[in-house]
């Protein structure tokens, strides 16, 4: 019999110098096929005698094992260099930038909440949050709105399909929940902003189904209306960078504050743009007024011992004013052309203390 040492090293070099799979494949057929070198020493094995069995037996059975497994290993590393091969070619360079130089910038509305929030955070405020996917509860009824109350009709709600114990959610339809969330969490006094969107299922000029808005909330020992004016006109002051803008408090009515007001900032539409501070005309620009009791009873805290004010103000509102810009719904239609003209530049970051004080639109 053939020195099974010698034929074992030859076959492995053979599998070792295969170049593909194709070419390892003739190899394994030709030497481990049915009608390979090995199968057919293996055949031979039936001729032998008893004692020969024994020896050659074992022998032969571990060199096709280790055979097989050398073809196994060389299979593998074929197929890993094919692989290897194959995602060098298809490789995408995830580094190389597809941005091309000053596309990307701030969005006003982005400006507009670091602005707001720079402002009042500068007199004191802190700023809280609250879920846009609202409980009824939140949104209306602890804000002294209970069911069948005419103002709920007022917010052309977005109402989520009732859930298993038949509650339906809302998307919020103002800030004002995260007052109660507030009062509900912590102990006064309280003086806090928060910003974030908002739904009502409305669409004009000066409507769009999402908007944004700036809550406020200032609970404590002898608020007064005198308080709530100074904070807003002082803000607009800084906001629209006017010393003397145009405001007008005028008498409304909301559930949860009384008395109430509304805010109008005094402005003019002219070809295409909205001017501030000339004109006659008004943009409506926020709701304000001192919480109702109702409201400090629903979160426990007593009225004989803290009132505050509030305010929930349309930040997309106070960004046409300050821009220019006369139709919100440019804001979200994602229009490159009109994001270059009204965005911001990523190192223009809006800082009281270093923004520029020229007013974009009226450029
Ligand atoms: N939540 C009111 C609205 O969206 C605004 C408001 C807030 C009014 C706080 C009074 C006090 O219309």
């Amino acid at each position: 019999m053939q020195d099974l040492q010698t034929l074992e090293s030859e076959i492995a070099a053979n599998i070792k110098a295969a170049t593909d799979l194709e070419q390892l494949e003739v190899i394994r057929i030709a030497e481990l096929g049915k009608k390979g070198r090995v199968s057919l020493l293996m055949r031979e094995l039936g001729k032998m005698s008893p004692d020969e069995k024994k020896e050659f037996g074992p022998k032969l059975n571990q060199l096709k094992n280790s055979l097989n497994d050398a073809v196994q290993d060389r299979k593998n590393s074929l197929e890993e260099e094919v692989l290897n091969i194959k995602l060098k070619s298809e490789s995408v360079d995830i580094s190389l930038s597809v941005v091309t130089k000053g596309q990307g910038s701030i969005h006003p509305i982005s400006q507009v909440m670091d602005e707001v929030t720079e402002i009042f955070t500068e007199m004191g405020y802190s700023v809280a949050e609250g879920p846009e996917i609202e409980e009824d509860f939140y949104n209306f009824t602890a804000l002294n709105i209970p069911e069948e109350h005419p103002a709920r009709q007022m917010h052309d709600t977005f109402y989520f399909p009732e859930d298993e114990d038949g509650k339906r959610k809302v998307l919020r339809t103002h800030t004002s929940p995260v007052q109660i969330r507030t009062m509900m969490d912590g102990e006064p006094p309280y003086r806090i902003i928060a910003p974030g969107r908002t739904y009502r299922n409305d669409s004009d000029a000066t409507h769009t189904p999402m908007f944004h808005q700036v809550e406020a909330l200032v609970i404590d020992k002898d608020i007064h209306m005198g308080h709530l004016k100074w904070c807003i006109e002082e803000f607009c002051r800084k906001f629209f960078e006017i010393d003397n803008v145009k405001i007008r408090f005028r008498p409304s009515y909301f559930p949860f504050t009384e008395p109430s007001a509304e805010v109008d900032i005094g402005c003019s539409f002219k070809d295409g743009e909205v001017l501030i501070g000339e004109g006659d005309d008004w943009l409506e620009i926020m709701g304000c007024g001192m919480v109702n009791e109702r409201v400090l009873e629903n979160v426990n805290i007593d009225p004989s011992e803290y009132q505050g004010f509030a305010f929930g103000m349309g930040l997309d509102r106070i960004a046409m004013l300050k821009w220019g810009i006369p139709d919100l719904r440019d804001f979200f239609a994602a229009d490159l052309r009109w994001l270059k003209h009204y965005g911001f530049q990523a190192l223009d970051i809006p800082s009281l203390s270093t923004r520029s004080s020229s007013i974009k639109g009226s450029k």
